[in-house]
């Protein structure tokens, strides 16, 4: 297990991080992570795919609802509840989603992944008791302690209704690759066509305030079995950021269905 924590922290500097420069967060993802777009593009692909056109969907760590953006250019009639910890970036989602989607946004939260109580009041309109079609997060688990990060999967795996899905986009991180390096590198080399005030005060802050827990994809993958879901696989992957997908088996279900179909019958 690689754990990179690269300054010790008070718990809430990756979020704060993200606070401090949110209104040119999208300026600069866009233009220096390698890959960005093209993960947005197949999370929305997924969604398409797997989830029904009516589909509900919580946006983990939704930063500036570029995923949301993403997803909703694909399945208009989904709807989506946006969680992060950062009250900038909600508020950057909400507004550039509701311009686009006026109906999309079922509700919204400011919260703290790493916390047991973030999914508290997320059942928004209409949802109470009957769970969503899919999380999706992206670049955001892992910036959870892995103690957390299982919590985390588990209670993303109850907010689901049975046979929904776990999109999540994170970096990963190998034992004996350079993949993390050449990333790391691309980023370096694509920071030059930004405007350099922007982007070294970007870099600056990510650098100081950012933390990460990378490890293997496969000790992911087992936690996430572990949690319940199923078909559980990599869908992309561009150098050390993968997209794994995971679901909720669809006979919890059939299994309470039929329980209750007995219940009725005695
Ligand atoms: C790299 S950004 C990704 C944002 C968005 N999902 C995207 O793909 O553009 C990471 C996001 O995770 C959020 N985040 C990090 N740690 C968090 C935590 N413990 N609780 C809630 N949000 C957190 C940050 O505030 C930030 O918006």
């Amino acid at each position: 297990m690689i754990k990179t924590d690269k300054k010790t922290m008070n718990e809430d500097s990756t979020v704060s991080c993200y606070d401090r420069h949110a209104k040119d967060y999208d300026l600069y993802q866009s233009a220096v992570v390698p890959g960005y777009q093209e993960m947005l593009d197949l999370v929305a692909e997924a969604c398409r795919r797997y989830l029904p056109e009516e589909a509900k969907i919580i946006d983990l760590g939704c930063g500036t609802g570029n995923a949301s953006l993403a997803i909703l250019g694909k399945i208009p009639s989904a709807r989506i509840f946006l969680i992060d910890g950062s009250g900038r970036m909600v508020k950057v989602a909400a507004k550039k989603i509701s311009c686009a989607h006026p109906e999309a946004i079922l509700g919204r939260r400011v919260a703290d992944l790493a916390r047991s109580d973030w999914d508290h009041g997320i059942e928004g309109e209409g949802l109470v008791g009957e769970g969503y079609d899919a999380v999706v997060s992206t670049l955001v688990l892992e910036h959870l302690p892995f103690d957390r990060y299982q919590e985390a999967i588990a209670k993303c795996y109850r907010r689901l209704k049975p046979g929904g899905w776990l999109l999540a986009a994170e970096g990963y991180a190998e034992e004996g690759s350079d993949m993390q390096e050449w990333f790391f590198e691309e980023m370096e080399e694509r920071r030059k066509a930004v405007d350099p005030e922007l982007s070294d005060f970007v870099a600056r802050l990510r650098d100081e305030k950012e933390t990460h827990y990378y490890c293997r994809k496969a000790e992911k993958e087992e936690w996430w079995r572990q949690a319940g879901f199923l078909q559980v696989n990599m869908l992309w992957q561009y150098l050390c950021i993968g997209l794994m997908a995971g679901r909720k088996p669809l006979c919890e279900a059939k299994t309470r269905q039929i329980v209750k179909q007995a219940a009725h019958l005695i």
